[in-house]
């Protein structure tokens, strides 16, 4: 059994990890961390653990290095790459949840974000996009897991951007449920801030544009313009991307080059031409859906959901994992999307 450590344990990445692990075969979870909550058990934290898993938090702020084979670090950036920089000893694996190690290129996390203080590290980080990076994520020993609404842009787009078929540039329209905030208060987050309503928000200036864009960019040198949305639900990403090929093809044949690119992947699915993925059907599962429609005039639309909480962010961590420890990759992810 490979000993597992959930750092920042307490919020809605924390509880997926804890929930995800609790069902993996190959893993157990030997620590579990929170300032707020230190000596209390997870199971006062989240009541609905109460008879499953009833572990002690240990503080956040304690000397965790060598205790665990992996660690997935749910902190916000910056908490995360100092704790990166306290637990690295090149053999147990740092999966983190956070955009602290996304970008190859120091310089720009730091016109993105603030100062890093871990640069040192960034060379030894892979972005863990599975479907794009895994044979790079087999050999790593720190993962940068992407941020949820790149990996629904990029897994929506790179069968396109890898083949060359774009002219001109890209726009991300996304959606997302409130739980992509996190579970720290925040005005912008209550209840009657978000429900019955639909907006728009940090319109050019939001930090996952960027990471889009690096990623697009190691293709082809198009723009990316992104604007989220905040949508009155908890959980879920739906994303489309609107385009232009350079030449017309027929949806089927852009929908058979999706299938393609993606034969063999356990968590990306194309949906049948006619159809569009729905958030509803990836909710608690590490499933991306993808679908797409061509116009007439070479105009494309492609659409994606993923669970943000889960090939957002948790599974995708557990996907990492497991490529990382030579693991089936689906291990802890086989739970089928739920509904209604
Ligand atoms: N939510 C999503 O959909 C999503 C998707 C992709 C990536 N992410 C990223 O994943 C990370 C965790 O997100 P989340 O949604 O789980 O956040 P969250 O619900 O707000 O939980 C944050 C966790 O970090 C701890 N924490 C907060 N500030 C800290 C500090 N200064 N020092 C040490 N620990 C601190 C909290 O622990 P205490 O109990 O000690 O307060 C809590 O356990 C973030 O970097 C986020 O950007 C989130």
């Amino acid at each position: 059994m490979q000993k597992i450590g959930i750092v920042g344990a307490t919020g809605y990445t924390g509880f997926v990890l804890i929930s995800t692990l609790l069902t993996h075969p190959e893993v157990k979870i030997t620590l579990i961390t929170s300032n707020t909550y230190k000596g209390k058990k997870i199971s006062g934290v989240f009541p609905l653990l109460k008879g499953i898993f009833e572990e002690t938090l240990e503080p956040t702020d304690e000397d965790h290095k060598g205790k665990c084979d992996a660690y997935f670090l749910c902190l916000p950036h910056g908490s995360s790459m100092e704790m990166a920089r306290r637990l690295y000893d090149g053999r147990a694996i740092i999966v983190d949840l956070s955009a602290d190690f996304r970008f190859e290129d120091a310089a720009l996390y730091e016109k993105v974000y603030i100062p890093h203080i871990a640069k040192e590290l960034i060379p030894k980080a892979v972005y863990g996009l599975p479907e794009l990076y895994r044979d790079r994520i087999k050999g790593a020993r720190l993962i940068g897991n992407p941020g949820c609404y790149p990996t629904s842009a990029i897994l929506a787009v790179y069968p396109l951007v890898k083949n060359g078929l774009i002219a001109g540039d890209i726009f991300v329209d996304s959606k997302s449920g409130v739980s992509g905030a996190g579970r720290e208060a925040k005005l912008g987050s209550m209840f009657c801030e978000v429900s019955e309503g639909f907006r728009a928000y940090n319109v050019g200036v939001h930090r996952h544009e960027p990471e889009i864009q690096k990623e697009v960019n190691k293709f082809a040198p198009m723009k990316v313009t992104f604007v989220p949305h905040l949508l009155p639900m908890n959980r879920g990403i739906l994303t489309t991307v609107y385009s232009r090929l350079k030449e017309h093809a027929a949806t089927k044949d852009i929908l058979a080059l999706y299938r393609k690119t993606y034969d063999g992947e356990p968590f990306v699915r194309i949906v049948d031409e006619g159809a569009y993925p729905d958030t509803r059907f990836t909710r608690f599962s590490n499933y991306c859906d993808i679908g797409l429609k061509v116009f007439e005039d070479g105009r494309i639309v492609i659409i994606s959901a993923i669970d943000n909480l889960v090939k957002g962010a948790s599974g995708q961590a557990v996907q990492n994992m497991n490529i990382a420890l030579g693991m089936d990759e689906a291990a802890g992810l086989k739970s089928v999307p739920q509904y209604p």
